[in-house]
């Protein structure tokens, strides 16, 4: 039973009964099946009969009766109408036990399907020259864990890195470095600060200015100092950016940051002259684009490509390169109006194709306070963010503090719907109680230190007590709950889900002895089963499972 296939079931029971009369003929509408919010209400509900008394004239009870007849050869009695028309579906006890020896079997399997087909996503991206900031956070770990999860589907993935590594900014930078800054003692804080300093200078003398778009453009036609500097700043910061992929334990396939699309712009803007779409604007050259107040950019004045002009040929080189069914695109909400401008001016150049193009677009972080106001200016730095998270992680678990630290970080941070902001407390991140990622990882070890003291024997099936069929209940949807996170790019519904899990074990443990009593077998079953699906809702979410904690 899943809401696949309940979703024909109904269907057909209602084509059924029109077909005996019960109900007058109408086009019937889609079946809705979903997860009933009480579980009481069984596993899977529908409220069709709402829609079809508006089309029937029946009151919802009697239509919602009059379907429930119809599946009765097939479901029995896993089907009960709920006043005042809802149809609710319960998964028999033998279907469940059923479920429970699939998942042993089919281990870290369980749920995985094949849809094959492709999806390139663009994450973490951070920009070149300044620390890897919490601004950034956000993107590497839900960016991951969609990545993971349609892998799981079976999609092929590609992730891609688009490292904010060209654009008018190096021009600044390149000015900072040549008046201020010592080329050997360059390093990431010396390039912020440099950054900062231009900033503040520029101010007061406007000719910075002039000269950082200079360098720009020189920059842009290969000048060979330019280039050299640029090269410094660039392999500066990715020695920093990989030190923090490490510690997140996140690795991405592509880094083909804006800087590889720096010949490939050219060919943009050809095409939007061929098309005859480009037009001359106070000197610049942009695509006007129908329902937006502003143009897409596609050379300043001064000549210099954008970030627009480098987004318009990514897409261009992604379809060319991996024909994608999907692209989806991990970026802060902050650049809502650059995407739907992007995915306009794609469609007008002919570069969507048949392409599904996703913004998936996360809130803000914000703080309790400004605990982490850091004496090298404004940006916060994920990496003394880290090490402050697996510094308290030790009081929850001494042996494992490392996982449970950025398991807790990820945890936070996935746990939420991507849209919403999220409050980045760590002392509520780093705790057992609630749902928090140690608190599952404290789950998940128990489990394992059950299954360390038994061995896992063929079980009779019996009958189950309430709390073991709760736990039943909530392992079998698994593959429909990965599905769901996928097709809404929403890892936060992995997370509600482990998280009713553990609680329900823990309720289970507290409650049943697992290691005496006659139902032994079972329940060292239903412990494996419960750890299997921990195992694997964590991988997908990118979180480590400790051995001990
Ligand atoms: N580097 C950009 C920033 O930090 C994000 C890039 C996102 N990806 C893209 N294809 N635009 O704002």
């Amino acid at each position: 039973m899943d809401k696949k296939e309940l979703n024909q079931l109904v269907k057909k029971a209602v084509l059924s009964a029109q077909r005996v009369g019960k109900l007058p003929s109408f086009d019937i509408p889609e079946p809705i099946i979903e997860f009933p919010k009480r579980e009481e209400h069984g596993d899977y509900t529908t409220d069709i009969a709402f829609s079809i008394s508006g089309l029937s004239g029946t009151v919802p009870q009697v239509s919602a009766s009059i379907i429930r007849e119809e599946l009765d050869d097939k479901l029995g009695d896993s089907v009960e109408v709920f006043p005042p028309g809802f149809i609710n579906f319960k998964v028999p006890d033998k279907e469940l036990f059923k479920s429970l020896k699939k998942i042993l079997r089919k281990g870290k399997d369980y749920g995985r399907q094949n849809v094959k087909k492709t999806m390139v996503i663009d994450y973490s991206a951070p920009n070149i020259a300044k620390p890897f900031g919490i601004g950034h956070l956000r993107s590497t770990i839900i960016g991951q864990a969609i990545y993971n999860i349609y892998k799981f589907l079976g999609w092929k993935c590609i992730g891609d890195n688009h490292l904010g590594d060209w654009g008018t900014q190096f021009g600044k930078l390149i000015t900072a470095i040549k008046r201020w800054g010592a080329e050997k003692k360059l390093d990431i804080n010396e390039l912020e600060s440099l950054y900062v300093r231009f900033h503040a200078e520029s101010e007061k003398d406007e000719s910075l200015l002039k000269e950082a778009r200079d360098w720009f453009k020189k920059l842009e036609k290969g000048d060979k100092e330019a280039r050299r500097i640029w090269k410094i700043c660039v392999d500066i910061s990715k020695k920093e950016f990989d030190r923090i992929y490490k510690l997140l334990g996140v690795q991405i396939d592509q880094a083909l940051g804006e800087s590889f699309y720096e010949d490939k712009t050219e060919a943009v803007i050809e095409k939007a002259k061929e098309l005859g779409i480009a037009k001359e604007s106070q000197g610049a050259l942009v695509i006007p684009l129908p329902g937006f107040k502003t143009p897409l950019m596609l050379l300043k004045s001064d000549g210099a490509t954008t970030y627009e002009t480098r987004e318009m040929a990514t897409i261009k080189y992604r379809q060319e390169t991996w024909h994608p069914d999907l692209i989806v695109w991990e970026v802060g909400v902050d650049q809502k109006l650059h995407f739907q401008k992007a995915f306009k001016a794609a469609e007008i150049l002919g570069y969507k194709g048949d392409s599904k193009f996703i913004h998936v677009a996360h809130g803000l972080i914000r703080w309790p306070d400004r605990k982490f106001s850091t004496r090298r200016g404004d940006t916060i730095r994920l990496e003394d963010v880290l090490k402050e998270a697996i510094k308290k992680a030790k009081r929850v678990s001494s042996k494992s503090a490392k996982k449970v630290g950025i398991g807790a970080v990820k945890y936070n941070d996935l746990s939420r719907h991507h849209s919403r902001d999220i409050i980045f407390d760590l002392d509520k991140m780093v705790t057992l109680e609630g749902n928090s990622g140690p608190y599952i990882q404290y789950t998940a070890v128990r489990c394992k230190s059950v299954l360390k003291k038994a061995k896992l024997k063929r079980f009779k099936v019996g009958s189950l007590n309430p709390e073991e069929q709760l736990i039943l209940r909530t392992l079998r949807k698994f593959p429909e709950i990965v599905q769901e996170a996928g097709e809404n790019f929403s890892p936060n519904l992995i997370c509600n889900f482990v998280y009713s899990l553990s609680q329900k074990y823990n309720l289970f443990y507290e409650k049943h002895s697992i290691l005496q009593g006659d139902n032994k077998e079972f329940r060292i079953a239903l412990t494996k089963g419960v750890l299997q699906i921990l195992e694997n809702s964590l991988n997908l979410l990118g979180i480590e499972v400790p051995e001990e904690m």
